[in-house]
């Protein structure tokens, strides 16, 4: 009988003696490939081949292929041959031979290598394939009332890419196996007539309108499930009583405490978990994570369904790590992946195994009120929409709540449950779509277009009069915003900042009489328009409506105070470091500021010390802070500090504050420096070659800054219950007092061990008329080992002694002999041979050696290895 690991060589070796390369499997995740989820046949790998997307490096070439395929996933379990993960083995033309050769090499090697009986096996073939009919009559042999016609008989790999005709080997199991009906016969849905290969006639390209072109060459792919060959070779019932799943089956019946074949009901968890683990461990092997869509979907839905139905026969705690080690057994030797990304594949079963247990938990609590709310309704029937807030919220699939609802005779409104998904997806899908139209709306630009420029009063003030342009919705123009809405809005003119230059937007409101909205958003289009995102609070918002947009002036200050001081230390750091520093990026907020700069070394103390002093100076001296527009020549000419790389326009605004700060910039600022409040540093590092940071804050900030630092001096004196003021010599003198302390410990244990001495001696024992103590014993370093030692040695009168204690991880020997030369013994050489068991070495004097050694494990095999070291040095 051929195991599933020989058939698999013999169908491999068959097509190299034909001229193909042995391929190892491609990854369960098909490369470059984005009309497939996985792999789900042995030709995906080879699609770019077939279509000549890539010229074929060898004509032909033969596979066991990993593949996982999931429509039936319902199936797997209740039949005999269904499965996630399965190998699939393949022979493959590209542009070579077609069907001339295929056919007969399917048929000589199906009866005359796997020698299974002519009279059993039926052939189909396509309605208009007479081609491939007379192929099997006149090059196979094949019985003409054999030849079965199938409609079906065309395959392709998903909507689009290569397809074509196939032709089916089929086996007849046996009438026993069969539906008994009299029309049964090849093709029949029940386990009789058993597909075992797939010939395809790669010829056609299918574009997505499902048209099709020939490809440039005519193809061959073919597929022969490798556990339903072995199941028809090995006799057995099943593909789940082969070789290749027995030992999964049985690990998992073992971890249930029940019996395989003793309950068909059970059987069947146990061929789901068997194959599912079996799916799961594969799909990790390729590096497929869980997650929540695509593929990593699909590995999440197939691992929490064998948690549910582990469950279903008992296993309650992580099982699959188990059942992986036993799939990694037997089949890492053909496939590597199991082994080399072992550490991988454990880490991520255990965790999804253990977030779905909880997962479960809880869902399950909240299912079993609902239940007990219904039956004390006197209702049958759960609602879709409690089932997908299960579903949505705690993960908990819907087949799972029907399986609980009908052990108490309860339903899912399955109708409903879909309509709730159909509803959450339209309005997820809205929702984006939403957000881009905002953006990207050509009735948006275009009226922004006709708008132009909006004219920007906030320099001047924080408060304006403006009239509504124009409101939109989801990219629509419309009149009347409610309540609620998240519209654009363009007005004519406004006092918000946009956001520019590493100035953070304005936040603020407009507002009429009757209505309120938030401004959530400002930024200026390539036209000069400003865009305010709003969400309308209360009322109703009209177009050509007046409204007052006002900003808030808390933070519109507070924005202001973080600019001007990124000028100021600008300017600061120009006059400390030099004139090579510039600004390579900033950003300015309400709370903070960061300013990016080139520079090629860390700023000392000193250096930012000095900064943070000039900068607070600047500050002190309360500069006036004025802006000019002015030509861009001119501006440059008067030595403002421009943006490198930056594009500015034609005219460009020139803030300066005294004679200490020059730059071009179109942001908000403070009227006078001494607005700005102290300015405090707060961090200083490098962001890339030659590029510094700074962050810092800036006024009221600041305050909150040091009354952060002020409380956490206060909780530090209180836990000390010392002054603030003496916090730093208390913690030495704490510091200092713990030295003492660990001192007087390590003396302790000296002591204890003192006195544990005299007990150790009475573990002498007897080599060849030496006495030998080698034990384990608690010392904190070499240092204590040794007094240990020497305390031994005094009151032994003759001997040798072997000392080991582990101590942070780390492995110390000490040996003594008494008296020196004792028996021609040497402490030295002694040691090193011991030490050398722990990974280590050392050496020393004939009557006192110490050593270290690496491995703590391996102290007591060492220790026990002593006496023969000692007779070896004897003889
Ligand atoms: N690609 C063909 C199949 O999977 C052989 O059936």
């Amino acid at each position: 009988m051929y195991s599933g690991n020989q058939l698999r060589e013999m169908f491999l070796k068959y097509f190299e003696a034909k001229g193909h390369r042995i391929l190892p499997s491609a990854s369960l995740i098909p490369k470059d490939d984005p009309t497939l989820l996985l792999t789900v046949a042995g030709m995906v790998p080879f699609k770019p081949y077939f279509q000549r997307r890539v010229e074929p490096p060898f004509p032909r070439a033969t596979t066991a292929q990993k593949c996982v395929r999931t429509p039936d996933l319902e199936e797997v379990g209740k039949t005999a041959r269904h499965h996630t993960f399965f190998e699939m083995l393949g022979n493959f033309s590209f542009g070579d031979y077609f069907k001339e050769n295929a056919i007969p090499w399917a048929w000589e090697y199906v009866t005359e290598v796997l020698k299974l009986p002519v009279e059993k096996l039926w052939v189909t073939i396509h309605p208009e394939d007479e081609e491939a009919r007379q192929i099997w009559l006149d090059k196979a042999g094949v019985k003409p009332e054999r030849i079965a016609i199938d409609e079906s008989n065309f395959w392709a790999a998903g909507p689009t890419g290569p397809c074509g005709p196939c032709s089916e080997i089929y086996v007849d199991l046996g009438e026993n196996r069969g539906c008994g009906r009299p029309e049964c016969a090849v093709g029949c849905e029940c386990d009789r007539f058993l597909e075992i290969w797939n010939l395809v006639f790669m010829q056609y390209n299918r574009d997505e309108a499902g048209n099709l072109t020939p490809l440039p060459k005519q193809n061959i792919d073919t597929g022969m499930g490798l556990e339903r060959i072995a199941s028809v070779m090995q006799g057995v019932e099943s593909n789940f009583d082969t070789d290749l799943f027995r030992p999964i089956i049985d690990k998992v019946a073992d971890l249930a405490g029940i019996r395989y074949k003793d309950d068909p009901k059970s059987d069947m968890a146990l061929k789901v978990v068997a194959d599912h683990s079996r799916a799961v461990s594969f799909m990790l092997s390729d590096g497929i994570r869980p997650d929540n869509e695509g593929r990593g979907y699909v590995l999440r839905r197939i691992l929490r369904r064998a948690v549910r139905f582990a469950r279903l026969i008992g296993i309650e705690k992580p099982f699959l790590e188990q059942v992986f080690l036993v799939i990694q057994r037997d089949y890492a030797h053909h496939y590597p992946e199991l082994k080399e990304n072992e550490n991988f594949i454990l880490n991520h079963l255990r965790l999804e195994e253990k977030n779905f247990q909880a997962t479960l938990e809880q869902g399950t609590q909240i299912l079993q009120e609902r239940i007990r709310a219904l039956q004390a309704e006197g209702k049958t029937v759960l609602s879709g929409r409690d089932a997908f807030y299960l579903y949505e919220t705690y993960g908990f699939p819907v087949e799972l709540t029907e399986e609980i609802l009908n052990e108490q005779n309860l339903k899912v409104d399955l109708q409903d449950f879909e309509r709730a998904a159909e509803e959450h997806r339209r309005l997820a899908r809205e929702q984006s779509r939403q957000r881009r139209a905002v953006q990207e709306s050509p009735i948006v630009t275009e009226r922004a277009k006709r708008l132009g420029m909006t004219p920007f009063l906030g320099y001047e003030r924080a408060s304006t009069e403006a009239t509504v342009e124009a409101l939109f919705l989801g990219g629509e123009e419309i009149m009347d915003a409610g309540e609620g809405d998240e519209v654009i809005c363009f007005l004519s003119q406004t006092p918000f900042y946009a956001e520019s230059g590493g100035q953070t937007a304005d936040r603020g409101v407009l507002e009429t009489a009757r209505a309120e909205a938030e401004v959530l958003e400002v930024k200026k289009g390539v036209t000069g328009t400003i865009y305010h995102t709003l969400r309308i609070k209360r009322g109703v918002l009209h177009r050509g409506e007046k409204v007052t947009a006002a900003v808030d002036a808390g933070a519109r200050a507070a924005t202001a105070r973080h600019h001007s001081a990124t000028h100021l230390l600008q300017a600061a750091l120009r006059g400390v470091l030099g004139d090579h520093v510039r600004q390579s990026g900033s950003l300015v907020t309400p709370e903070r500021l960061r300013f990016d700069f080139t520079h090629f070394s860390a700023l000392t103390p000193a250096q930012l010390t000095l900064v943070e002093e000039k900068v607070n100076e600047a500050v002190l001296a309360n500069l006036t802070v004025s802006s000019v527009e002015m030509r861009l020549a001119d501006a440059k000419a008067s030595g403002a500090t421009a943006l490198f790389g930056e594009k500015y326009g034609e005219v460009v605004r020139v803030v300066r504050m005294g004679d200490f700060s020059r730059e071009l910039c179109g942001g908000t600022h403070v009227r006078a420096t001494g607005e700005v409040g102290l300015v405090k540093i707060l961090a200083e590092s490098g962001i890339g070659a030659g590029l510094r940071r700074i962050e810092a804050v800036a006024g009221l900030n600041s305050l909150a800054y040091v009354r952060g630092l002020e409380s956490q001096a206060q909780e530090l004196a209180q836990i000390l219950k010392t002054p603030a003021s003496e916090v730093a010599r208390r913690v030495e003198g704490l510091l200092g007092q713990i030295k003492d302390l660990d001192r007087e410990v390590q003396q302790l244990q000296v002591k204890v061990a003192r006195g544990e001495a005299s007990d150790l001696l009475a573990k002498m024992q007897d080599v060849e008329g030496v006495g030998v103590l080698a034990v384990q014993v608690q010392a904190p370093d070499m240092e204590g080992l040794r007094q240990i030692s020497d305390l031994l040695r005094d009151k032994l009168k003759q001997g040798v002694i072997i000392l080991s204690a582990v101590a942070e991880g780390k492995v110390n020997w000490v040996a003594a002999v008494k008296p020196v030369g004792l028996r021609g013994l040497h402490a030295g050489q002694i040691i090193k041979e011991v030490a050398k068991i722990t990974d280590g070495g050392g050496g020393g004097r004939p009557d006192m050696a110490q050593a270290g050694g690496k491995d703590p494990g391996k102290v007591s095999e060492a220790l026990g290895q002593v006496p023969q070291i000692i007779r070896s040095f004897l003889s």
